[in-house]
């Protein structure tokens, strides 16, 4: 830990938003492997960008190969994947308050716990009091069977041949979020009306207009 350092302060979020005319806080998509995640959180950040918004999003297998190459699917790798990227998101959400961005995330993150560090990470006040980000859980629910059957990167079928080893939803834990902001079933509506869900949200919860 530093020493001898001091904060210095800027302006408040509150004031760099208002300036900005835009919030900075995170979505943070989690589901199975072939939920859509990807597919619904890279439509959003087109969306939001459409509508003049800035927004960036980060997914799994990206992050996998770089910041995260050194991680595999262990569940202490796996806390450790969703710990630095809640971190990282984090920091990221912070910064794109200041620069007007909204920060989109798509991983598994199978674990409750580790959803919870990012929540708790977000709520955390920083040294300059500013207000909590917000932190806006999207599970995106599908069943197994559905997931399984889209298999687009046929990984289910090297899982259930043993040939992947903890592989979520087969050999390794998928722990279903008890109260996420949004919950979308990719089986049941089409990706736009998924977007369209998640930005009635936003709108609704004022943190787009
Ligand atoms: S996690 O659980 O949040 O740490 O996973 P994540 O970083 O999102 O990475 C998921 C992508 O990695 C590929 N992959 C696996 N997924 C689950 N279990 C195992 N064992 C595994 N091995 C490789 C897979 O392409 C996942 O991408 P998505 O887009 O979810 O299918």
């Amino acid at each position: 830990m530093a020493t001898n350092i001091t904060w210095h302060p800027s302006l408040s979020r509150h004031e760099r938003n208002q300036l900005r005319g835009q919030k900075g806080f995170t979505i943070w998509f989690t589901g199975l492997s072939a939920s859509g995640k990807s597919t619904v959180a890279t439509a959003l950040e087109q969306h939001l960008l459409h509508l003049g918004l800035a927004a960036y999003r980060l997914d799994g297998d990206n992050v996998r190969f770089g910041l995260n190459k050194d991680l595999g699917f262990s569940e202490k790798d796996r806390n450790e994947n969703i710990r630095r990227i809640a971190e990282a998101m984090k920091q990221v959400a912070k910064l794109f308050a200041d620069s007007a961005t909204i920060a989109i995330t798509s991983f598994i993150s199978p674990y409750r716990a580790d959803r919870k560090i990012a929540r708790d990470l977000h709520a955390t006040a920083s040294p300059a009091g500013d207000d909590p980000l917000p932190f806006i859980e999207v599970y995106v629910d599908v069943p197994l069977e559905v997931a399984e059957s889209r298999d687009p990167k046929g990984l289910y079928k090297k899982a259930r041949a043993g040939e992947i080893k903890e592989f979520t939803g087969i050999s390794a834990p998928y722990e279903a979020p008890e109260n996420p902001e949004i919950t979308i079933r990719t089986d049941q509506l089409s990706v736009e009306d998924c977007v369209r869900k998640i930005t009635e949200y936003l709108v609704e919860k004022g943190l787009i207009t």
